[in-house]
């Protein structure tokens, strides 16, 4: 939206119906804390409508305009998270409408796994190599009925199975093109398989699982935990985190989950935080390598008055160890 234009509920209901649940709104306040993407925004855009074209279509539309593209979407990807550092930190979760998950949330994953490959420690190449498996991790799902897909409510034996199938079926599809390598199949085939066997379609287990898929994961539960669905709220970063580390930490390989601990900030930029002290404020930065204790701008004292703009303060929670977050709003 323009700057100074008044958002009615006309204007409310018209975002609403695009599926945009939320936006953030720059007051003197807060207007030095941007909320950037991790990726430029032409590269997102480049990614998203590639997607799209692939994912829209049963069969998904792979052919040499596609193909080449999906190169070029990895090569700008790569180079705009490389040239991210050193604040490697996630500013903004990309906002999702339901009917275009599939991509957006193919997009996404992708562009994070490319960050923790990054971390990894792979090549130039290999990071190419996992963002075009990535991208494409879920294109057998093009063959699941939408309405598995979205469905509200737990899924029935049979349409579980259904929904498992989308694994070999990505992969079936995959391996028809000489152009993508073996290891760009395998995230197709292997990104439901966890590292204590319990996952699909094979119950492979540790190393039998290819690296990019245990990348692939991790990342790829944060951002369905995340994300708003037909039939939950998107859980903010901080829940999805502790579930991953203690919940259900046994199903990933151990050093890719403390690289992405390292990597995603429990409490991102612009989220409204309350502390241990009663007082309301906002998270203004995440320094690297201590992203569990960001710099909070206090915006409200602890009985609720809303402090002055000359009033407001920021508290460097890295160096106030009694400080504690209770909650965010979110
Ligand atoms: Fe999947």
């Amino acid at each position: 939206m323009k700057k100074g234009i008044k958002l009615n509920k006309k204007y409310a209901d018209l975002l609403k119906s695009q599926g945009i649940n939320w936006i953030y709104i720059e007051d003197p306040l807060s207007e030095d804390i941007d909320v950037e993407d991790i990726i430029h925004d032409e590269t997102r855009v480049f990614a998203n409508t590639l997607l799209a074209e692939i994912l829209s279509h049963n069969p998904p539309v792979i052919n040499r305009n596609t193909i080449m593209r999906l190169k070029d979407a990895a090569i700008m990807i790569v180079s705009d998270i490389k040239e991210y550092r050193p604040r490697v930190t996630m500013e903004l979760w990309f906002i999702k409408t339901l009917e275009d998950y599939l991509y957006l949330h193919s997009v996404n994953v992708a562009v994070i796994s490319v960050m923790a490959g990054w971390h990894v420690g792979l090549s130039q190449n290999e990071l190419e190599e996992l963002c075009i498996a990535v991208l494409l991790h879920d294109l057998g799902k093009v063959t699941v009925d939408t309405l598995i897909h979205n469905k509200p409510g737990r899924l029935t034996e049979e349409e579980y199975m259904e929904m498992q199938l989308h694994t070999r079926r990505g992969f079936n599809i995959l391996k028809d093109y000489a152009v993508f390598s073996p290891k760009v199949w395998s995230v197709a085939l292997q990104h439901h398989e966890f590292y204590d066997g319990s996952g699909y379609p094979l119950g492979k287990k540790a190393k039998e699982i290819y690296l990019y898929s245990r990348i692939t994961s991790i990342v790829d539960i944060f951002d369905a935990l995340t994300s708003d669905r037909p039939y939950k709220k998107g859980w903010p970063f901080h829940k999805a985190l502790n579930y991953l580390n203690t919940e259900v930490n046994k199903r990933f390989d151990e050093k890719v989950l403390r690289i992405f601990n390292n990597m995603v900030p429990q409490y991102p930029r612009g989220t409204a935080v309350t502390l241990s002290t009663g007082e309301i404020g906002m998270v203004v930065e995440n320094i690297e390598k201590n992203y569990h204790r960001p710099i909070v701008r206090i915006m409200m004292d602890k009985k609720g008055n809303a402090l002055g703009s000359d009033k407001v303060y920021d508290v460097d929670l890295s160096g106030e160890m009694d400080i504690q977050i209770l909650d965010d709003h979110n």
